[in-house]
This record gives structure tokens, C-alpha cells and sequence, in this order.
């Protein structure tokens, strides 16, 4: 079922509202929806997957941007508040799962392998959540890291293990915080 017009905006007003009332939510900016959801519109993915939903606003642009392909959507967030920010504000999205906890446990209980992975939690676990991430990722899967010029140095390794590994072409994108855009393409053995 899509999102109605009138619905859809009403929840922009909620995010809107929250931004200006609840501290600590870290949202994305304007320029850093509009590259995600242009993104996520060219690739067409069937499995997005969020790291760090805050109370659920990336995820509702990721989601609005794959209506028309339908992409099965989930999000992790380990704080609670937010975790229950996010279910409030994502209620009744069809297409959408939420995982209460933190990446580096609930990662490996995932069914799916994802074809766009938006990374947003804690910054000094961006290396950690590549290699859990590794086994889930479809061939020509996209991962798009924020905060990457915003936290140059805690980020660090994580662009070194990227430009460590063939599979990956990788590329920084400064608007905002700093996005690192990434292609996964595994080498065939010959
Ligand atoms: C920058 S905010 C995410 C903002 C969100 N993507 C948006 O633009 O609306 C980072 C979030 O990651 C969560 N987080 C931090 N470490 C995490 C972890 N290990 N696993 C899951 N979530 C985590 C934080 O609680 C916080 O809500």
C-alpha cells in the first residue's frame, strides 16, 4: 500500500517538530536525503538496510524513494528512546522492519543479503560493521557511509579496509557531513 499524499506529509511535520524538540536525534541533512534517495531510485534495490535509525527519518526517504520498486527496508537502532521514536513515526509502513539493538549482535541474526546499505551509528564501528556486513551484501551492492569528513580521523580504518579490498571502489562525496559512496563487485577467482 502506498503512502498518501497527506500522510506522507504529515509525518514530514513530525519529523519537522521533533528536530526542533528532541535533542540528540543526529538526522541527516536535506542534501544528504535528496543523494540517498537519488541513489536508491537508480539502483532500484530489492533489500535496503539502515545502521543507526535515530527516531526513523533517513529510513522514511529511503522508503518513500522505493515505493514504486517496493525494496523490503530494515533499520537497527540500539537506543531505546529512539528505537520507540522510530516505531511511533514508521508506524504502519508495510515494508519496513525495525531491530531494536546493537549492529554488532543483531547483523548476524539478518536473513537477508542487502543491494543498499546506508551506514549512520557509531563511527568508530564503521570497520567492525563492514566485515559483519561482508557475507550480506549482493553482488553490485551499494554502501553509503555518512559522516565521513565530519569524523575524518574515527573513520580512518574504516576507509583503509575499503581501499584495502579490490572488491570495493569507493568514493568521498563532500556535501554535509562527508558521504563515502562504495560499489561492491567480489573478483571472480580465475
Ligand atoms: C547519526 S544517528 C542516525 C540518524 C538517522 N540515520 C537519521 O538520519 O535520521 C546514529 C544512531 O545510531 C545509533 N547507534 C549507535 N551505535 C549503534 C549500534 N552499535 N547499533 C545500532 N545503532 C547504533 C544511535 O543510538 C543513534 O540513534
Amino acid at each position: 500500500m502506498e503512502i498518501t499524499k497527506e500522510e506522507y506529509s504529515a509525518r514530514l511535520d513530525r519529523f519537522e517538530l521533533q528536530k526542533r524538540t528532541v535533542k540528540r536525534l543526529w538526522n541527516v541533512g536535506e542534501q544528504t536525503v535528496k543523494l540517498l534517495q537519488l541513489l536508491v531510485k537508480i539502483k532500484q534495490p530489492h533489500n535496503i538496510l539502515e545502521i543507526g535509525a535515530s527516531n526513523g527519518y533517513s529510513i522514511f526517504h529511503l522508503y518513500s524513494a522505493s515505493e514504486a520498486f517496493q525494496a523490503e527496508i530494515e533499520t537497527i537502532e540500539s537506543d531505546v528512546e529512539r528505537y520507540n521514536l522510530a516505531c511511533e513515526n514508521l508506524k504502519g509502513l508495510e515494508r519496513l522492519t525495525i531491530h531494536f539493538g546493537k549492529a554488532e549482535y543483531v547483523v548476524p541474526t539478518l536473513k537477508n543479503s542487502y543491494d543498499f546499505v546506508f551506514l549512520d551509528a557509531n563511527k568508530s564501528d564503521y570497520k567492525n560493521y563492514l566485515a559483519l556486513l561482508k557475507t550480506k551484501l549482493k553482488k553490485g551492492a551499494l554502501l553509503v557511509a555518512d559522516n565521513i569528513l565530519s569524523h575524518e580521523k574515527t573513520v580512518a580504518e574504516y576507509l583503509n579496509e575499503l581501499s584495502k579490498d579490490q572488491s570495493f571502489t569507493s568514493i568521498t562525496i563532500p556535501i554535509e557531513a562527508g558521504l563515502e559512496i562504495t560499489l561492491y563487485e567480489p573478483k571472480v577467482e580465475s
